[in-house]
């Protein structure tokens, strides 16, 4: 449902016969709210228009349609990092906010690879978000993930699924924060990705090569040609998330992918690009991986979020560092978004034009593809300015910078 503000000069009888040949099913003080798509909001500004044009009847709309508000069905987060510890005060709440499930990635250190670790992570999770039941952190489910090693066998996959762990990450060794206990020599994991295509594991990847002399930038491309076209080829059943796509090649892969692959993409892959890391001083704030690249790349992310296609949803890739780690001369990859996230991604749809998209992309397609139930809540953002935090500061001291500090947003989460 979308709620628009008229300019209070179009309450004439004419344009109330407008509002009910469109739809809108309540109209108060210049406010009305019209079921279904941004098409119905088109139609009744075309209508207003033309009356405008050919009709004598005065005073008539002046002022152009704003969507105010919007409510959309609760969304997940189908990528992102908790961390563990006394950070769950802050980042599972923060998330919990305006997400009712997020898939948890696994590369804590120790990571998670087991069921039992799977299982203890996910408590120390439940436990924090009820400690913020007063928030909407009730309700909120964890979705666990395994990190998958050399060590990873068939059984260890079986015994995941039967604790409900839907998916499991793939990470090369040393592509990015914790991954260095991860998997070299993808191939050797062909066993494990067999019993996950038979039991119905997803497999999430981290799609980057890490061989030193690959340029940083060709490492996302390279891994397509490498490693996942043929692991899909012989694994056509297995269901992979190729997780926070960064191309063109990316997304056009993806695109023609079928039905079991899809991506991810981050609010700071859709409203950056490498230029905002590296003009005029280097944004460690805006460092993350993989890196973000050239504003080709980011406007073909755009343009595919914007067709509204069904393989591509929301996975923030939420990842908290402390300041000091960021702004060091060996500053950690990772944009803490949790904070705004969802209004980030409002801000995304709405200057491409189809804010009517944004739910789909934030709250079908992801269930759709994991094959479990949307969810039955609703959220409802407000036009309404606010200003991220400059800092964050955790029970212990320490600092974290979200992403987009100190930047002023026009959507907010209002319930
Ligand atoms: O920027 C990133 N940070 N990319 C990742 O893949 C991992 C994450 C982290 O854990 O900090
Ligand atoms: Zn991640």
């Amino acid at each position: 449902m979308f709620f628009v503000k008229l300019g209070s000069s179009c309450l004439s009888p004419f344009i109330e016969r407008l509002f009910h040949c469109v739809g809108a099913n309540h109209r108060q003080a210049g406010y009305c709210s019209l079921t279904g798509a941004k098409q119905n909001l088109e139609r009744l500004f075309y209508l207003i228009e033309f009356a405008k044009l050919s009709l004598p009847v005065q005073p008539l709309c002046t002022q152009r349609i704003i969507m105010t508000q919007l409510t959309i069905t609760k969304p997940d987060d189908w990528h992102l990092h908790f961390r563990d510890g006394h950070l769950l005060d802050e980042t599972v709440p923060a998330t919990a906010r305006c997400f009712e499930r997020a898939i948890v990635m696994p590369n804590l250190v120790p990571p998670v690879t087991t069921k039992a670790q799977a299982l203890d992570y996910r408590s120390r999770i439940l436990a924090a978000a009820h400690k913020y039941s007063h928030t909407n952190a009730a309700s909120f489910t964890p979705l666990m993930t395994l990190y998958l090693t050399n060590d990873t066998t068939p059984a260890t996959i079986r015994e995941a699924i039967s604790a409900e762990i839907p998916a499991a990450k793939l990470y090369p060794a040393g592509a990015t924060t914790n991954s260095d206990a991860a998997v070299s020599g993808i191939e050797a994991l062909y066993p494990v990705f067999e019993s996950m295509s038979d039991v119905g594991m997803l497999l999430l990847i981290h799609g980057e090569v890490t061989e030193t002399d690959v340029d940083i930038f060709d490492r996302e491309k390279q891994f397509i040609d490498q490693h996942l076209d043929p692991i899909r080829r012989r694994f056509p059943d297995l269901k992979v998330v190729f997780e926070h796509i960064t191309t063109a090649d990316a997304a056009d892969y993806v695109l023609q992918g079928g039905d079991s692959l899809a991506a991810t993409i981050t609010p700071q892959h859709l409203l950056l690009n490498r230029n905002d890391l590296l003009v005029g001083g280097i944004r460690p704030h805006n460092y993350c991986l993989p890196v973000l690249k050239r504003n080709t790349h980011q406007r073909r992310l755009q343009e595919v979020v914007a067709s509204g296609a069904s393989c591509f949803f929301l996975g923030t890739d939420s990842a908290p560092h402390t300041k000091h780690a960021k702004e060091n001369c060996c500053g950690c990859a990772g944009c803490y978004s949790a904070w705004s996230a969802i209004e980030l991604y409002a801000k995304v749809f709405e200057n491409l034009g189809v804010l009517e998209k944004l739910e789909g992309f934030a709250s079908h397609y992801g269930p759709d593809f994991y094959g479990l139930a949307r969810n039955t809540d609703t959220i409802t953002l407000a036009k309404e300015a606010w200003k991220v935090p400059e800092q964050i500061t955790l029970a212990n001291g320490d600092d974290i910078v979200p992403f987009f500090a100190g930047q002023t947003l026009d959507w907010k989460l209002v319930s």
